[in-house]
């Protein structure tokens, strides 16, 4: 077993393990990848102020999340898909971030259903929700996610269109693959993959098959997005959703100032900063660039959470030291569960935590709320003077 270190050595494995087409779904952005790459790469142009000679003893990374208790301001990201990344996938991931203290967060485009992943847990998870066009079938997802006893209603605001993602329609993304040569070659070398989807309780989206009628193949994302999905989401839509689902509404896909004071006004209860990890509006702004702007915008009449580009502790802790109350880790997570299943998404998790706790630590604070921005070196203008 090889030793792992960091995220980094979670994505070498889960490469290994996993067939090139969910690999591949992952680790894309839309187009150029431009957002993609620069999500991550500008955490690296802000720097963290060393301090020493600080009492470093009794140190926390706890705090709370939309009023939850969480052991460090991280969640899992809603990821399609995560059941093809590897055998029950959200079902293993959920345990792990049960376990952990953190919360998770379920797709709408999930494999495993809400109701596998509440039965295979005792605490509340968070139900992502894509508005379709089919009001009825999003209402009865509002319904399966409130007898599931989810604590929070995540609604993406990025995705009324899907942005192009070269691989997928190369590789002919489905779910299940479908056995075609190139597929049959790629799969052979991935016998403990198949090993373990052959048990898998589900190999389709769980939340949809059976659940909806008159989708020409509900396999294929992209078909999928194409005729379900709501092009009319507008803000009224989203202030009747908030209505009807009554519970605490987090809205995921703000990257600018002027959506930011709309998701006041609607009254989320906490906003994601979010590009979608660069697999939409390619050529947006990087989200932890998004960031100070968004704080200038919304102070603290809201809770500000960042996700797009965290790959690290260091990362999670300079998103805090900007403003954010919370942050979220997709790709990161996927890795370990390819890797190696619930225990990798556990490694993660604890890479994470080490990474931020001795960082904090060694910027002379010992909880999160004294993480602010004086422990941070920020570039000038590196929110950008646009015009
Ligand atoms: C769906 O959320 C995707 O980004 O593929």
């Amino acid at each position: 077993m090889p030793v792992i270190t960091n995220i980094d050595d979670l994505k070498a494995l889960y490469r290994r393990r996993t067939p090139k087409m969910f690999y591949d779904y992952c680790e894309s952005g839309s187009w150029t990848e431009q957002t993609f790459r620069e999500n991550s790469s500008d955490f690296d142009d802000i720097y963290l102020r060393q301090r020493v000679a600080v009492d470093m003893s009794n140190r926390s990374t706890a705090t709370q999340m939309i009023g939850q208790d969480v052991a460090m301001p991280v969640a899992l990201a809603p990821v399609g898909l995560t059941g093809m990344q590897h055998a029950d996938g959200e079902i293993k991931a959920a345990r792990a971030a049960e376990a952990f203290g953190v919360p998770f967060t379920l797709s709408t485009m999930s494999i495993n259903s809400i109701e596998d992943v509440a039965a295979a847990t005792t605490k509340p998870f968070w139900f992502q929700l894509y508005t379709m066009k089919d009001q009825g079938f999003v209402s009865s997802l509002i319904q399966r996610a409130k007898d599931a006893n989810c604590s929070a209603l995540v609604i993406t605001l990025d995705l009324q269109v899907l942005g192009q993602r070269h691989k997928d329609i190369k590789n002919g993304l489905s779910a299940p693959p479908k056995p075609t040569l190139a597929n049959m070659i790629n799969l052979a070398t991935k016998w403990r993959w198949g090993m373990g989807m052959m048990k898998a309780s589900r190999r389709e989206f769980g939340n949809i098959v059976g659940h909806v009628e008159g989708v020409s193949d509900a396999a294929d994302l992209g078909a999928w997005t194409a005729e379900q999905f709501d092009p009319t989401l507008d803000w009224n839509k989203v202030a009747k959703i908030k209505e009807e689902w009554g519970g605490k509404v987090i809205l995921k896909g703000i990257i600018d100032p002027e959506d930011a004071k709309m998701a006041l006004e609607v009254g989320a209860d906490a906003i994601v900063v979010s590009n979608h990890g660069g697999r939409q509006l390619d050529g947006a702004l990087s989200s932890i660039r998004a960031l100070p702007g968004i704080m200038d915008a919304v102070g603290d009449a809201t809770e500000v959470h960042l996700d797009s580009g965290i790959r690290s502790g260091q990362d999670v802790l300079k998103a805090v030291a900007m403003g954010a109350k919370g942050t979220y880790i997709g790709r990161a997570f996927v890795y370990g569960l390819g890797a190696m299943g619930q225990e990798g998404v556990t490694r993660a998790l604890d890479v994470i935590h080490r990474e931020m706790d001795v960082s904090m630590a060694l910027c002379g604070r010992r909880r999160i709320d004294e993480v602010d921005r004086d422990i941070l070196l920020v570039p000038e203008g590196f929110e950008g003077r646009w015009q």
